[in-house]
């Protein structure tokens, strides 16, 4: 069966007891009723292409809440390069079929069009999350995550969850929910949930489909990257530690290194003389042709 998010009726689609809505309007009618039985509601934002990174967040959820919305919506704004929101895969049907080998009749999917979420005007609104903003992707991605805070405020606003989850896949990305939560002082937890890989070290991520099996081969040098600049940072400067990374990637003809930064793990800004008590993250952002790859690591 076809679907997509125009195709799905204002009524609750039926896909072996999990219900998925198209519209604000219908979702919200059913959290009400959730919640007025007194049910702990969970929520997990997502672009779809659904891989195991996103299950596993939805697994946590699953465990610590009696429900859990999944929003599947590409979200225009937190995009900066055209060519990539045009490439982002899109593929409901799959995902749905993923979510339906979890809990079916605990999970809730909202899959709204660009319309039910902007409402006509496509524009995102201009935070202040202290500085956060500006390191590492916010360098390289002007505005990603004033497009980010924008659309997760607003499927706040619109699911009211009790607990959301998020992954540390995407630590800057984490901190700036925390900080919007803080801020906005909305009455919602957040969860980090740890990086999930593959075989071989390589982060999971949608994009991953973009790449052939040679070139995911080549990716996983991200990874094992980054062990070794662990492994270093027990005893080597930090700006030794990146000018080693810097050169493996100018010995590797496929992977080509937008930033690597070793930073402080709460205010993401690069270390500059290593401090007692502080804990610190290796950041990397790489590319193999258009296909732009992140990863980090905990360093102590
Ligand atoms: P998306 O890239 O689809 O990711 C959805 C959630 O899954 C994010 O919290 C992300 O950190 C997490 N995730 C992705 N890959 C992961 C992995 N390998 N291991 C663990 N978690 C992983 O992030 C977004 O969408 C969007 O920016 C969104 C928050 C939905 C706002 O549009």
């Amino acid at each position: 069966m076809q679907i997509n998010a125009n195709s799905l009726s204002l009524q609750a689609v039926n896909f072996q007891k999990m219900k998925v809505f198209a519209t604000k309007i219908a979702l919200k009618n059913v959290i009400a009723q959730k919640k007025q039985e007194g049910s702990l509601l969970g929520f997990v934002p997502t672009m779809g292409a659904l891989h195991k990174g996103h299950l596993s967040l939805i697994q946590n959820a699953l465990k610590e809440n009696d429900s859990v919305v999944v929003s599947i919506f590409v979200n225009p704004t937190q995009f900066n390069n055209t060519l990539d929101l045009e490439h982002y895969p899109r593929t409901l049907e799959a995902d749905i079929d993923k979510l339906k080998t979890l809990s079916p009749s605990k999970i809730v999917v909202y899959a709204p069009n660009v319309n039910d979420i902007y409402e006509g005007a496509v524009s995102k609104e201009h935070f202040d999350f202290e500085g956060l903003e500006y390191q590492m992707e916010g360098k390289f991605r002007p505005g990603h995550f004033d497009g980010v805070g924008t659309v997760v405020q607003r499927l706040f606003e619109i699911v009211q969850p009790h607990n959301a989850y998020f992954g540390e896949k995407d630590f800057q990305q984490l901190a700036v929910i925390k900080k919007l939560v803080s801020i906005k002082k909305l009455s919602v937890k957040i969860i980090g949930c740890p990086i999930a890989r593959e075989q071989n070290g390589l982060a999971m991520s949608s994009r991953n489909v973009r790449l052939t099996e040679e070139e995911q081969k080549h990716a996983a040098m991200i990874y094992r990257v980054l062990q070794t600049a662990k492994e270093k940072f027990g005893t080597e400067q930090a700006t030794k530690i990146k000018e080693w990374v810097v050169h493996q990637f100018e010995n590797n003809s496929i992977l080509t290194l937008e930033y690597f930064e070793i930073s402080n793990e709460s205010t993401l800004e690069p270390m500059q003389k290593k401090q007692k008590n502080t804990k610190y993250r290796a950041f990397i952002a790489a590319y193999i042709r258009d296909v732009r790859l992140i990863d980090n690591i905990a360093l102590n």
